[in-house]
């Protein structure tokens, strides 16, 4: 259709992306098969079938029970190549994605084998595919800020690949309070700072990413319409949200489609973007996140391309860069 055929060719930037949210059951049966895992179910459309969740926590207990089967290097290879090739054929030109090493390392799998099959496949990427990256590293908030500074600690070796920290997992009952001091570590050692908020936990979530964690930007974000206050912050210090409406719907943070707050955002001036979050697991990665909000919402081109334009500005491109890639959007 037009609307497909306009969202293609909108050269676009992916903010807020969890590559084991890539997975891909295709591809998670076929490194199982290689490292003589046997999963809990019987075939690829046995898995699609529990792909069916009523809440953030429903999902993450079948996202970490996938990520077990991730091993070796090449293993962490060959899930960030598949996003990012996927991707490629979407005209996403610009990613910064986040992974979970705690997921990994809990396992017993070394940080650098998870680190360097990521960066080598980043890598690649930005020399065949032309597609320039950032690589967030998330603390998983359902464990301690201890074990947070565990893994900060284990990064640093690896600090010259990794441009910023975020905050993902079980949001209700973990709030960005809990992780003060190892985001204050993580900004002093270089990091820049995200941390998911306002996704299924209170407006006062984000009001302590902002204020206590001091991040950059808000990942979803979406009950923020909920305090006059905060929405009057986030426009007037341009705090970008990353929004993700697929995830959003799946997840039950909205109802359905039509109730996503994107165009809202837009129409009172905030840098709202938009993403996908665990494209594997929501149905759809970038194209399929514009086309299914612009549906919904009515979106026409000129917000459609402010969404692309949005998410450049957010990104952590250079001001010259980021120039460079709007002008295309328009
Ligand atoms: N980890 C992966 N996806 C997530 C989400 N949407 N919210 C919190 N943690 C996550
Ligand atoms: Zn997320």
């Amino acid at each position: 259709t037009e609307l497909k055929k306009v969202i293609q060719g909108i050269p676009k930037a992916e903010l807020h992306l969890h590559l084991e949210g890539s997975f891909e059951p295709e591809l998670m049966f076929k490194i199982a098969k290689r490292n003589k895992i046997v999963l809990d179910y019987a075939s690829i459309d046995s898995l699609k079938e529990a792909y069916k969740f009523n809440n953030l926590q429903e999902f993450l207990d079948l996202y970490y029970i996938g990520a077990q089967v991730l091993l070796h290097e090449q293993d962490f290879f060959d899930l960030t190549w598949a996003y990012l090739t996927k991707v490629h054929s979407q005209n996403v030109v610009h990613v910064e994605v986040f992974f979970d090493p705690q997921t990994h390392t809990d396992r017993g799998v070394p940080f650098d084998v998870v680190i360097t099959g990521i960066h080598k496949a980043l890598e690649k990427a930005e020399h065949e595919l032309h597609i320039s990256y950032r690589l967030i590293m998330s603390y998983l908030r359902h464990l301690s800020e201890e074990a947070a500074f565990k893994t900060l600690e284990s990064s640093l070796p690896y600090k010259d690949w990794i441009d910023g920290v975020g905050l993902d997992s079980s949001e209700l009952g973990n709030p960005p309070s809990k992780f003060v001091n190892v985001f204050k570590a993580s900004y002093n050692y270089g990091y820049t700072l995200v941390a998911h908020a306002g996704e299924e936990g209170p407006v006062d979530y984000i009001w302590q990413a902002l204020e206590l964690l001091q991040v950059v930007r808000i990942d979803h974000g979406n009950r923020c319409l909920e305090d006059e206050a905060l929405v009057k912050r986030l426009i007037e210090e341009k705090i970008p949200l990353t929004l993700c409406p697929l995830s959003n719907v799946a997840l039950n943070v909205i109802q359905k489609m039509e109730d996503h707050p994107a165009l809202k955002m837009l129409e009172i001036g905030m840098i709202a973007t938009i993403h996908s979050d665990d494209p594997a697991y929501f149905g759809g990665y970038m194209n399929e996140n514009y086309y299914e909000t612009a549906k919904a919402l009515h979106l026409n081109n000129s917000q459609l391309k402010q969404l692309a334009i949005n998410a450049f500005e957010a990104s952590w491109l250079t001001r010259e860069t980021k120039e460079k890639h709007i002008a295309h959007v328009k």
